[in-house]
C-alpha cells in the first residue's frame, strides 16, 4: 500500500516529513554562517554524511524530522523531535529556519506550535524539552511564547573556539502548552510512533477503550487470552487511568496504515533493574487474523524494546492451546522456558500457560 504524504497544515506554513530530496537544502542551511552560529551542533556538515545520516534517521523511531514550507511549497527550514521516548512520553524539540530572510516573521513560532500540537495531541507525548545557547534570544523567546519554562542552566556546556558557553534547558508540559490559534492546525495524517510495512503502532488513548472492551469480550478472542473474564468500559477506564501513569507498562494500539485500529500490544512488568519486560499482543479485529500482523507488530515492538528501551530480555505468557501465538513467538526467536504453569480461570477450570523468553542476542528479526 502506498504511504500517504504526511503533512501538518497551518494557516501560514505547513510541515511535511523530510525526504532525501531535502538534504541539499539542509546542508546549505546548516552551513550558513548566520544559522550555524546559533546551533549547538555547529560543525559544518556535508551532503555525503547527511545522506548516510538520513538513511538511518528516516526509520529511527526515536526521531521525526519535518520540513517547514510556506503554503506555496517553498522550503524554509527544519523542525522536529529527537530522543522520543515512548515510555517516558517525552521528546526533544528542535527548529532551524534555514533562510535568514524569513526570520522574525513568526514562522518559527507557527512551526513550533504545529509540531508541538501534533506531538501532544497525536503522538500522545506528555513533555517536550529542548536546549538553546543562553545567547540565542530568538530561540528562547520563541520557546517561551509557546509555553516552555526554563528548567536549568547548563554552565560551560560548550567550548567554541576557546570560549565557554552556557546552555539553557527548556521544558514544556502538555498542560502548559500555549496554543493560541486553534484554527491554524488542520490535523496530520501521521499519527504513529512506530511505522511498519502494513501496520503502525501508537500510544493507546482514552477513546480506544471501547474497542478494546469489545475485542476482549469477543468469545473467540477471549478464549486465546489468559485473562478471560468479561471486562466493562467502566473497569477498563479505571484500568487505563492507572496504566497510563504506570512506568512498568507501555500500552500501544496497532493500526493499519490507513488508520483502522486492529489490536493492542505493549509491555507490562517493565523492570529497569533486570532490563526485562513482558510483551503482549491481541489482534482484536478478526478479519485481520492469518495475515502475519502479529509477527509484524511484535517485531516492531521487540525492536523498540531492545533498541530504544535498552531491554535485555523479553518474555511472554501464552495459553498452551494458543498454537498460532507460540509459533509466531518462536519465529521471532523466543524459546519455551517452562510449560508447567497453570492458572485458575474464571469458570473454575484450569488453563495451562507456557512461558516463552527472548534474550536480546537471540532475537531473529527476519527479512521485512
Ligand atoms: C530561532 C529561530 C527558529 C526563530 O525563528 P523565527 O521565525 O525568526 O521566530 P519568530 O519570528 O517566530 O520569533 C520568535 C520571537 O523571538 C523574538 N526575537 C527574535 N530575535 C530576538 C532577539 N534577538 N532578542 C529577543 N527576542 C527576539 C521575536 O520578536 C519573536 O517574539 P514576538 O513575536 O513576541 O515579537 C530562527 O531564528 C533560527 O532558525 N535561527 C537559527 C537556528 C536556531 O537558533 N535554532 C534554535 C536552536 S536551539
Amino acid at each position: 500500500m502506498e504511504k500517504k504524504k504526511t503533512i501538518i497544515t497551518g494557516k501560514k506554513i505547513q510541515l511535511r516529513r523530510m525526504a532525501e530530496g531535502d538534504l541539499v537544502d539542509k546542508v546549505r542551511w546548516f552551513n550558513n554562517s548566520q544559522v550555524n552560529k546559533s546551533l549547538i551542533l555547529h560543525e559544518p556538515i556535508n551532503l555525503e554524511d547527511t545522506i548516510m545520516w538520513f538513511k538511518s534517521a528516516k526509520n529511527d523511531p526515536s526521531r521525526r524530522d519535518w520540513i517547514i514550507e510556506s503554503r506555496s511549497g517553498l522550503s524554509l527550514g527544519v523542525v522536529g523531535l529527537n530522543n522520543i521516548n515512548i515510555v517516558n512520553k517525552s521528546a526533544c524539540f528542535y527548529i532551524v529556519i534555514g533562510e535568514p530572510d524569513y526570520w522574525g516573521k513568526g514562522i518559527g513560532t507557527a512551526a513550533a506550535r504545529l509540531l508541538i500540537k501534533w506531538a501532544f495531541d497525536t503522538l500522545g507525548l506528555a513533555k517536550v524539552w529542548s536546549t538553546a545557547r543562553k545567547t540565542n534570544l530568538s530561540s528562547i523567546c520563541l520557546m517561551k511564547k509557546v509555553g516552555f519554562l526554563e528548567e536549568g542552566l547548563l554552565r560551560r556546556e560548550e567550548c567554541i573556539k576557546g570560549e565557554f558557553l552556557d546552555v539553557v534547558r527548556m521544558g514544556l508540559l502538555q498542560e502548559e502548552f500555549i496554543y493560541k490559534d486553534h484554527q491554524e492546525y488542520a490535523g496530520s495524517s501521521e499519527t504513529s510512533l512506530l511505522m511498519g510495512k502494513t501496520v503502525q503502532l501508537r500510544l493507546m488513548r482514552e477513546n480506544d477503550l471501547e474497542l478494546r472492551v469489545n475485542w476482549f469480550n469477543d468469545p473467540e478472542v477471549s478464549k486465546t487470552l489468559i485473562l478471560s473474564e468479561p471486562i466493562t468500559l467502566e473497569s477498563t477506564s479505571k484500568w487505563y487511568q492507572k496504566a497510563k501513569e504506570d512506568a512498568t507498562r507501555l500500552d500501544l494500539m496497532i493500526l493499519t496504515l490507513d488508520e483502522i485500529p486492529i489490536g493492542v500490544t505493549g509491555f507490562r512488568k517493565i523492570d529497569r533493574g533486570s532490563k526485562s519486560a513482558c510483551a503482549y499482543i491481541v489482534i482484536g479485529a478478526k478479519d485481520y487474523w492469518g495475515k502475519g500482523i502479529m509477527y509484524e507488530a511484535l517485531k516492531m515492538l521487540i525492536e523498540y524494546g531492545f533498541n530504544s528501551m535498552n531491554l535485555q530480555k523479553m518474555w511472554g505468557d501464552v495459553r498452551l492451546t494458543n498454537v498460532a501465538s507460540i509459533v509466531t513467538l518462536k519465529k521471532l526467536g523466543f524459546h519455551i522456558e517452562r510449560t508447567a504453569g497453570e492458572e485458575a480461570c474464571s469458570d473454575g477450570g484450569r488453563i495451562e500457560i507456557v512461558r516463552l523468553v527472548l534474550p536480546r542476542d537471540e532475537f531473529k528479526p527476519g527479512p521485512d
